[in-house]
């Protein structure tokens, strides 16, 4: 039998190495916001504590490693116990969905002469994209550990030559200006008077040269006020959390609920703009609804895609309307993890606040 347990990190790798194994989840249902791509779920949380194997006893296990799910590990640890006991290969994901938070997949694609990786927070949707030119090369939106990045890059033999946020995060804790220390590469956000650490700002059309091509910034408020959309080479638009595969950008997650009205407005100008650019842009948006799977297929759109969504054919009155009163809950924590973004630093133990789904979009 395989050992006991298995860590987020190392199940992560056995995803991605496309390795056979049967995923257990045996969190209670409304517990089950997100969950692991390909799992099964099973309820038996209740029964598990109880010492039983309830619905468990009713799956078949062939010779595949079963991996059992709970939200900490602690639940999914009995199970395991029992499985074992039973003779069944099961192990434990160490740490359960709270360390499956920061688990990661990649997805590649090819941008005119440039190469762009989305690196992709599997449990939140939370998407950040290593964009490479002529052996040089930037991050968008940094959302993991900063050696996560160090590492692909230097795999690739890549430079890293700028660091750079879409806007102010309010879902997870943006690890670019931890880039940017740790490699001593450049940190640029869009202007802004919130945070309270250096950074260069970048204002309307301003640009950042990358081997032998441009991020061009296109000042796209709405969701929050400095939300930048990164133009690559008239080929493709990194739209943050302006503009989504399905959706668009929640506007009442910065200042008061009646600032939402006045953001939508913002945001309706700011996807007008956006459908200007040529019907063949790629979109790569910041966050996705669904858990990613490990599947290596690049989550993006097209500008001419993006504006057949009912939500961008509507009238400023329409579109107001609509994203005012579609929003669901606030992330969680989302008050906290703004403050941690502005002041650009996190105690220990700060990732607990990210932990969960992703609700920055309207759809
Ligand atoms: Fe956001």
């Amino acid at each position: 039998m395989t050992p006991a347990a298995i860590s987020a990190s190392e199940l992560r790798t056995l995803l991605e190495q496309g390795r056979p194994l049967t995923i257990v989840d045996i969190r209670r249902p409304d517990d089950r916001e997100w969950t692991i791509p390909g799992s099964v779920a099973v309820d038996a949380y209740d029964a598990v504590n109880a010492g039983q194997l309830g619905a468990v006893a009713d799956l078949i296990f062939d010779s595949r490693p079963a991996v059992m799910v709970c939200g900490r590990g602690a639940t999914a640890r009995r199970a395991t116990e029992l499985l074992r006991a039973q003779g069944v290969d099961a192990l434990t994901l160490e740490g359960g969905m709270h360390a499956w938070s920061t688990a990661w997949n990649t997805a590649h694609a090819a941008v005119g002469g440039c190469e762009v990786v989305q690196v992709r927070r599997t449990g939140k949707g939370c998407l950040s994209y290593i964009v490479a030119s002529d052996g040089a090369a930037a991050v968008i939106d940094a959302s993991l550990a900063p050696d996560v990045y160090d590492e692909l890059l230097k795999a690739r033999g890549w430079r890293l030559v700028a660091v750079v946020d879409t806007h102010i995060h309010a879902d997870h804790l943006s690890r670019s200006g931890g880039l940017a220390q740790m490699t001593g590469a450049p940190l640029y956000l869009p202007a802004n008077d919130r945070v309270r650490f250096g950074f260069r700002a970048l204002n309307d059309l301003d640009r950042i040269q990358i081997g032998t091509s441009q991020l061009v910034a296109l000042c796209t408020p709405g969701h929050t006020a400095e939300s930048t959309t990164y133009l690559l080479d008239n080929l493709a638009a990194f739209t943050g959390d302006s503009l989504f595969i399905d959706g668009v950008g929640r506007p009442d997650l910065h200042g008061s609920k009646a600032q939402a009205r006045a953001n939508a407005a913002l945001l309706h100008s700011s996807l007008g703009h956006l459908l200007q650019l040529p019907p063949s842009t790629l979109v790569f948006p910041g966050h996705v609804a669904a858990p990613i799977p490990f599947d290596n297929v690049q989550l993006s759109s097209t500008i001419e895609t993006a504006g057949r969504m009912p939500l961008l054919r509507m009238t400023e009155a329409q579109f107001v309307s609509a994203a005012t009163e579609r929003m669901p809950p606030p992330p969680p924590n989302h008050e906290r993890i703004i403050a941690a973004n502005e002041l650009g630093d996190w105690p220990e133990g700060a990732q607990d606040l990210e932990a969960g789904p992703n609700r920055c979009a309207v759809s």
